[in-house]
């Protein structure tokens, strides 16, 4: 219920044994790295970065960093057969591997997950450039995905060390508004939700801020359970899904039997100005997902007052929530691979720190429309 929401002011940072600064970058390992950042930057208003690859010295991948505002995304490929990153995506198609967090000190923060009972994906180490170094290690959590502490307080180059700057001068798209990842959900499979909650809450000290049974996400097909863990100044939210049983398939169910394995499901980007963004956005051929025009028919009942027109949230099919603090606009994107996997939401919070609850229903319903179509419902 959305009367058990605990936001994390609430309780002590001066407690918190894992301090995070914020969302570092995302690595997303895909099919093919040149295309996927000419894609992000042309259709969402990404800019280009950097690049490391054959021309820096690696021989087994190619990495392209696109950037908009605070939001940096890796796409990495490899370069031949049979590596860790091609398996990846045999398995799983295009996807988030590295959730990279930004720390003050990257070796503390491996040893603290490792003591309370991380699993190790990298063990810290120093890379360095001219511009400095910079400290980097890793754990797993669900799936293959992995956290990558970052720690660049001793680097003032553009990105990471073995990157070089990346510029495409004729080509320069404008950014679309998107300003910082406000959340990620990873779905976990059934049964699963409370072991990464106690993951997060053990080896990560965050918290329990939210929860949602199959009550309140249910349609009358598909049902789904999450919990929100946020870290402790609130900066990186993680909602866990995990599938509920349900007349037909969960929408959950349908993105671990493609992705074949537990993974990120959606990454919740912020805007200021969420009209624009999507018109931009969807005329740059960014498809989003519909509900039901007759949904605007009742949502000022729902919502009360709005500083937003309902005429250009109909068209662009944007959704609205309240909560006790305020309220929200939201939008979310069809699967971006070929798989039905991950997805983006972009959001806009007008004092409302939740997560759209009142939408949950209209929302699903448009998701089963889709799964009909790809006769996995
Ligand atoms: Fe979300």
């Amino acid at each position: 219920m959305e009367s058990t929401l605990n936001l994390p002011k609430l309780y002590d940072t001066a407690k918190d044994f894992m301090p995070l600064n914020g969302t570092d970058y995302l690595e997303l390992y895909v099919g093919n790295s040149k295309q996927a950042a000419h894609f992000y930057m042309s259709a969402f208003g990404f800019q280009s970065y950097a690049y490391a690859g054959l021309e820096t010295g690696l021989r087994d991948r190619e990495s392209y960093v696109v950037v908009q505002d605070k939001i940096k995304l890796i796409l990495t490929s490899p370069l031949k057969s049979g590596t860790d990153i091609g398996k990846h995506i045999d398995k799983h198609g295009d996807g988030v591997k590295v959730i990279a967090l930004w720390v003050d000190d990257a070796t503390a923060a491996y040893h603290n997950a490792m003591d309370r009972g991380a699993k190790s994906y990298m063990e810290p180490i120093t890379e360095s450039d001219e511009d400095g170094k910079v400290v980097r290690s890793g754990i797993y959590t669900y799936g293959e995905t992995v956290h990558v502490f970052v720690e660049r307080k001793d680097y003032n180059g553009d990105f990471l060390p073995n990157y070089r700057k990346w510029e495409t001068p004729y080509f320069n798209p404008t950014s679309v508004g998107l300003k910082y990842v406000d959340h990620m959900v990873g779905n976990v499979e059934l049964g699963k939700m409370n072991h990464w909650v106690s993951f997060y809450e053990d080896v990560m000290g965050f918290a329990n801020i939210l929860s949602f049974d199959d009550n309140d996400i249910s349609t009358e097909y598909t049902a789904l359970m999450s919990k929100v863990m946020s870290n402790g100044n609130g900066r990186i939210k993680f909602p866990i899904n995990e599938p509920a049983e349900g007349k037909k398939k969960s929408q959950i169910d349908e993105y671990l039997e493609f992705y074949e394995d537990a993974g990120v499901q959606h990454i919740a980007v912020a805007t200021d100005d969420i009209i624009s963004t999507v018109k931009e956005l969807r005329s740059r051929g960014i498809e989003f997902l519909r509900v039901p025009d007759t949904y605007y028919d009742v949502v000022t009942d729902r919502v009360g007052e709005i500083d937003e027109d309902i005429a250009p949230l109909r068209e662009l099919g944007i959704l609205v929530d309240r909560d006790d603090e305020g309220y929200l606009l939201q939008i979310f994107t069809k699967p971006i691979e070929p798989r039905p996997t991950m997805f983006f939401e972009i959001i806009q919070r007008k004092g409302a720190q939740s997560f759209g609850k009142g939408n949950f229903k209209a929302l699903f319903e448009a998701i089963e429309r889709e799964q009909e179509l790809r006769g996995t419902l």
